[in-house]
């Protein structure tokens, strides 16, 4: 009979992998916490609605990737295609946005997403992710630009690259939109993909970002949002670009840059990575302004990003595994002689005084296990042969120095 097989674009995350992650969710914690972020855990299951409302029906996410089905009570549920909608609507429903005070969130997990499977690309993957709520100051969307490259920059990462751009928002966007599909119009769009002859009319920015090379061709004279934006979103963006400037960030402007979810408003960025395949995106996000209130909530602003955390772990050097204090080497190949149980025994009690270690229950040959604890790279092999058992003993080989002792074993009591 064939085993069964894991989904699609799903992942088990051995311990050598898992290891990426755990550091990666320390590095946060403590990146985070210098910021003043507390941990938020929000349920990987949502109503429908709130990704339709929050994400915009006409978006990839929404219209074509999510898993969405429906329970047995009769609602439409769906398995989080990304944090920021879930955040929000907690800090609504608890009331954790106070008018006149920032709250500061950051959340990690899995996330779905029904795309095409590949290097860098998963149906289940994983997002560290930030919001700040409660503040419109340009001064948010720095501090959090900022806590992303500290985050980044203690993971090790290099190479990497900022693009930032501004959307405009809900005043002067629409004027823009308006320019993008007069500018499609007068072109030969039917050229453009399939997707991009409807977006061109329902949602002409998602056509700057089409990666199939005819729209890319197509929209490389297209006009761009700083020609169109409002002097309120000009004056946030000079802000914003003059602060990280003075903070002493490297960043490119990237005028073609329009995220693929609908919520942002003004500021908005993504941090790339050559090294990666062609998924090149290891972090993005932006200012979300008028969301909280469209989800139910107070009209407070917001801004934030997600990291990827699959596509970092392919950039970061892989965390070592921690070495044990001790392996436990049973070598007494007598049967029934009780000296399994008292391997066992006496490894409990060496945890109990605070090392770490694995015991064997096969015995088997000296060199065999030796062997073992090295390639474990274990300090220390504790050692019961059959001559130890008899006489209550068992030898300690320091596995670096080479050299070894016996120890009585009531000595661990
Ligand atoms: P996003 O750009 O859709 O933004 O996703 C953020 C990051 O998640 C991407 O840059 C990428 O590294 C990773 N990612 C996305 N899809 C996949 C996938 N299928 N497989 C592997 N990694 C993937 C958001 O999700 C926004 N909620 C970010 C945000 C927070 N904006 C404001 N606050």
């Amino acid at each position: 009979m064939s085993s069964i097989q894991k989904i699609k674009g799903f992942a088990d995350l051995f311990p050598e992998d898992s290891r990426s992650f755990t550091h990666m969710e320390a590095q946060a914690r403590a990146v985070f916490g210098r910021y003043g972020f507390g941990e938020l855990r929000t349920p990987l299951l949502e109503r429908t609605e709130l990704f339709a409302k929050g994400i915009g029906e006409d978006t990839d996410v929404v219209g074509k990737e999510m898993y969405t089905f429906t329970d047995r009570g009769d609602r439409s549920l769906t398995l989080r295609p990304e944090a920021t909608a879930g955040v929000l609507r907690a800090a609504i429903e608890s009331s954790a946005i106070e008018p006149g005070r920032a709250t500061r969130l950051y959340t990690f997990g899995p996330m779905f997403r029904y795309e095409r499977p590949q290097k860098g690309r998963m149906r289940q993957f994983h997002q560290v992710n930030a919001e700040l709520l409660g503040s419109a100051e340009p001064q948010a969307d720095v501090e959090v630009i900022l806590m992303l490259e500290d985050f980044l920059s203690s993971l090790g990462i290099a190479d990497l690259c900022f693009e930032l751009n501004s959307l405009g928002c809900r005043e002067c966007r629409p004027g823009y939109r308006a320019a993008l599909t007069a500018y499609f119009e007068a072109l030969d769009h039917a050229k453009l993909c399939e997707d991009c002859r409807r977006r061109m009319h329902t949602n002409p920015l998602r056509v700057l970002d089409c990666k199939v090379p005819a729209c890319k061709a197509l929209v490389a004279d297209a006009p761009v949002i700083g020609e169109h934006t409002c002097q309120g979103c000009r004056g946030h963006f000079a802000a914003v670009l003059s602060l990280v400037d003075r903070a002493g960030l490297k960043y490119t402007l990237n005028p073609r840059l329009v995220r693929g979810l609908d919520y942002y408003q003004r500021t908005t960025f993504e941090v790339t990575s050559g090294a990666i395949g062609s998924q090149t995106a290891v972090a993005g996000g932006g200012r979300y302004d008028g969301l909280v209130k469209l989800l139910g909530g107070p009209d407070a602003p917001g801004v934030g990003f997600a990291c990827g955390m699959e596509r970092l772990a392919m950039l970061m050097d892989k965390p070592e595994a921690p070495c044990p204090d001790f392996f436990l080497a049973v070598t007494d190949t007598r049967e029934g002689t009780g000296a399994l149980d008292a391997a066992l025994l006496l490894a409990h009690k060496l945890r109990a005084r605070g090392l770490s270690g694995e015991c064997d229950y096969q015995a088997g040959s000296m060199k065999s296990r030796l062997r073992h604890a090295g390639r474990i790279k274990a300090k220390k092999c504790y050692i019961l042969g059959a001559e130890e058992f008899d006489a209550g003993q068992v030898t300690v080989k320091d596995m670096e120095e080479g050299d070894q002792l016996r120890l009585d074993i009531s000595a661990f009591d």
